[in-house]
């Protein structure tokens, strides 16, 4: 039976949606990660919050080698990651959902592999389809069924933060084909891949980008958003996890090809 773990921040998880939860340490190479493990419909499901507890780590400061290879090692090969983003697409509007389907980055100084060379060697992992194409598809499912407003497919462009863009950066990643700006979405997309996980983003809209946004941006804003959005992101997960099949059938677990 595949498992499933949820990558979350504050309004995402709430402990009643799962049954007898407890919490799990697991080591890494990379330092010790926490999770919280449950049931939901005979499903086991972790939950990872993805800033710690109290919203205390920064995007660029995120353990994200240490997140996936812990959620690896605690037998998890799906992940579905929620993550706030700012809009560069009239179509994509505020309280929207969005199920990328490519990335571009344009992060500075996050450890973004497990193939460093030495012993790890050196891998170069196949990113045609870096979303899993099931789980986008048990997602635009599951948004239908929550009658909640979704599109299918988008580029989710992910910088270093943690400030916000400027207007010009924001003009520079639309020309590049940018629809969402986003923090946290990279490395993990990335580093899910290279263990052979699946791996499918939420992206929640919380506000227009710089410059397309009449007002300026703050946190608190974004904050105000997704909890507006909380309740339907947790129905949109947990239809997810009813929709998608007992095992895996797609190709994201195929091995990366070495050199
Ligand atoms: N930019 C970057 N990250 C974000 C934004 C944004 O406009 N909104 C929510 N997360």
């Amino acid at each position: 039976m595949s498992k499933t773990a949820i990558i979350g921040g504050t309004g995402v998880y709430d402990p009643s949606i799962l049954s007898d939860i407890r919490e799990v340490k697991q080591e890494t190479p990379y330092g010790a990660i926490t999770v919280t493990e449950g049931t939901y419909n005979g499903r086991t499901v972790l939950f990872m919050n993805r800033h710690g507890a109290g919203h205390s780590i920064p995007p660029h400061k995120i353990n994200y080698r240490a997140n996936i290879w812990g959620l690896k090692e605690l037998g998890v090969d799906r992940v579905l990651a929620t993550a706030a983003v700012g809009s560069l697409n009239r179509d994509m509007a505020p309280g929207h959902f969005v199920f990328p389907d490519q990335y571009l980055e344009f992060t500075k100084a996050r450890e973004c592999t497990f193939f460093d060379g030495g012993e790890a060697g050196v891998v170069h992992t196949d990113m045609t389809e870096p979303y899993c194409p099931a789980i986008r598809s048990a997602f635009m499912k599951a948004a239908k069924e929550i009658a909640h407003t979704a599109h299918n497919g988008g580029t989710y462009v992910c910088t270093e933060g943690p400030r916000f863009e400027t207007p010009a950066e924001i003009k520079m990643y639309h020309r590049f084909g940018g629809d969402l700006v986003g923090m946290t979405a990279y490395p993990e997309v990335a580093l899910a891949r290279e263990l052979g996980l699946c791996y499918a983003a939420v992206a929640m809209v919380t506000n227009y980008a710089a410059g397309i946004s009449e007002s300026h941006l703050s946190h608190e804003e974004v904050l105000a958003v997704m909890a507006r959005l909380s309740e339907d992101i947790r129905g949109l997960l947990l239809k997810t996890i009813d929709l998608l099949p007992a095992e895996r059938d797609c190709g994201c677990g195929a091995t990366a090809e070495s050199m």
